[in-house]
C-alpha cells in the first residue's frame, strides 16, 4: 500500500465514543433559552425537565405504562441506582463481554456481596451464550458493549412471561438501536451518547414490574439519598416527572432539549437509527476491501453501530509483543488526531489495542468516509516506520 497522505479531512472530526460529536450544526447559541440562575423546582425548571422526559417517550415510543425519570451521576448513577435498590431479591445473572459489562459484575460481586449470582462471560469480541440466561432469575446486561464493540442482536433470549427482572445498560444503544422494551424491567443512559448532549445526568426507564419490585423489596444495605427510589416504601413519583433528587444542570438541560428537537427535525427514532447503520455500512465497506483490519466483534449481527470497534490483523501487526501492538495502535492513532483528521479513535484502555469510531447519529456518513483513509495511511507510516 502506498504512503499517499490524504488531502481531505471530515469536517467534523470527532469520533470519541463518550462525550460523542454534537448533532450537525450545534452552535454554543442553541443553549441561549436556558433556565439559568433560576430555582429548577420554580414552573418554568421544571416544566424544562418534564420535557425531557416527556419528548424523550414520545421519540423513543416507551410504553405508556413505563416510567422515565432523569437521575443523578450520568448512566453509571442510573445503573448503580438500580442494582442497589433491586438486586438480592432472587438470584441474578450477570453478563459481561468487555469493561463495563464486568464493572457491573465487580459491583455485584465485591460491593453488594450477593450470594446468589453467576457470571456469564465472554472475551472481546465475543458475546456469552444467552441461552443460559435463567428466566427465573434477575439478569443485569449493556445492550451495547461500549469497549468491545459487540451488542446483543435482539431481545429473543429473554422470556415474555418471566418473574424476573432485565436490568439494561443501554447507554450506546438507546436512539441507535430497537430496543424491545417489552421484553426490558430497567433501562438506563446518559445524555452524552447518541444524542450528543452533555454527561452528569442519567436516564432511568422502570417497567411496572421493576417498580413493583422497588414497592415489596427491601434491600439489606444502607442506600445513599441520590439512589432513593421510594419513600415509605412507594415509588418516589415526582423523579418521573422531573422533581430530580438532587439539582441539575439546567444548562445541560437545555442542550438536552435541543439534541431532542434535532432528533425530531430529521424524522425520529427510525431516522437516527437509519444514520446509525449508514455510518456501519460506510465502515464495513471499508474493511472489507482492506486486508490489514477487521471488526473486533466476530459476529456480524453482533456489530455495535455507535461504538464500532477495529482490531489490526495484519501479519507484521500480529508478530509484536502485546506492547509493542499497544504502542503502534496508539502512534496510529496520535498520527490521525495530530492531522487534525479524527480525534478519540483509539481503543478503550481496557480493550485489546486497536481503534474505535462512534458511529451514532450525530456523526455524518461523509465525516466517517473521509476518516477512513486516514486510518489507511497511518496504519502504513507506522509499519514502514517500524
Ligand atoms: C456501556 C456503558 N456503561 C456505562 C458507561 C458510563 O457512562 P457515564 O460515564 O455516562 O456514567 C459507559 C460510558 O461510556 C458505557 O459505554
Amino acid at each position: 500500500m502506498t504512503l499517499k497522505r490524504p488531502t481531505t479531512k471530515p469536517k467534523s472530526p470527532n469520533f470519541s465514543s463518550g462525550p460523542c460529536a454534537k448533532r450537525p450544526g450545534w452552535r454554543l447559541d442553541a443553549l441561549k433559552g436556558a433556565w439559568l440562575g433560576r430555582s429548577h423546582r420554580a414552573a418554568g425548571g421544571k416544566a424544562k425537565l418534564g420535557e425531557v422526559i416527556a419528548r424523550s417517550r414520545a421519540l423513543l415510543g416507551l410504553p405508556d405504562d413505563y416510567r422515565l425519570g432523569i437521575v443523578p451521576a450520568s448512566d453509571t448513577g442510573a445503573v448503580e441506582m438500580a442494582l442497589w435498590s433491586l438486586l438480592g431479591a432472587r438470584g441474578v445473572d450477570l453478563l459481561a463481554w468487555e469493561s463495563f459489562g464486568q464493572g457491573w459484575v465487580t459491583d455485584a460481586a465485591k460491593q453488594l456481596k450477593l450470594n446468589d449470582m453467576r457470571t456469564l462471560s465472554a472475551d472481546y469480541g465475543k458475546l456469552p451464550d444467552l441461552a443460559l440466561v435463567d428466566r427465573g432469575r434477575d439478569v443485569v446486561f449493556t445492550w451495547n458493549g461500549t469497549t468491545s464493540g459487540v451488542r446483543v442482536p435482539d431481545g429473543g433470549w429473554i422470556a415474555d412471561n418471566r418473574g424476573s427482572l432485565t436490568i439494561c445498560d443501554a447507554t450506546s444503544a438507546v436512539f441507535a438501536m430497537d430496543l424491545p422494551w417489552g421484553k426490558l424491567d430497567v433501562v438506563t443512559w446518559s445524555w452524552q451518547k447518541v444524542l450528543g448532549g452533555e454527561a452528569a445526568h442519567g436516564m432511568l426507564v422502570l417497567s411496572p414490574r421493576a417498580v413493583e419490585r422497588l414497592e415489596s423489596y427491601r434491600p439489606p444495605w444502607p442506600l445513599p439519598k441520590i439512589f432513593r427510589l421510594t419513600k415509605d416504601g412507594k415509588l418516589n413519583e415526582g423523579i418521573f416527572r422531573g422533581e430530580t433528587i438532587n439539582t441539575p444542570s439546567m444548562l445541560c438541560v437545555e442542550d438536552a432539549l435541543d439534541g431532542l428537537g434535532w432528533a425530531e427535525e430529521i424524522g425520529g427514532l427510525p431516522a437516527l437509527i437509519a444514520r446509525s447503520a449508514d455510518n456501519l455500512a460506510a465502515v464495513a465497506d471499508w474493511v472489507a476491501a482492506r486486508d490489514w483490519v477487521d471488526f473486533l466483534a466476530e459476529d456480524p449481527a453482533t456489530r455495535s453501530c455507535t461504538s464500532i470497534c477495529l482490531k489490526i490483523v495484519d501479519p507484521w501487526f500480529a508478530a509484536l509483543a502485546p506492547d509493542a501492538q499497544s504502542a503502534a495502535a496508539k502512534r496510529l492513532a496520535a498520527l490521525v488526531e495530530e492531522a487534525g483528521a479524527g480525534y478519540d479513535l483509539g481503543s478503550y484502555r481496557d480493550a485489546p489495542p486497536g481503534l474505535r469510531l462512534w458511529g451514532g447519529a450525530t456523526v455524518e456518513r461523509g465525516d466517517l468516509a473521509a476518516v477512513l483513509p486516514w486510518l489507511d495511511w497511518a496504519f502504513e507510516t507506522v509499519k514502514q516506520g517500524a
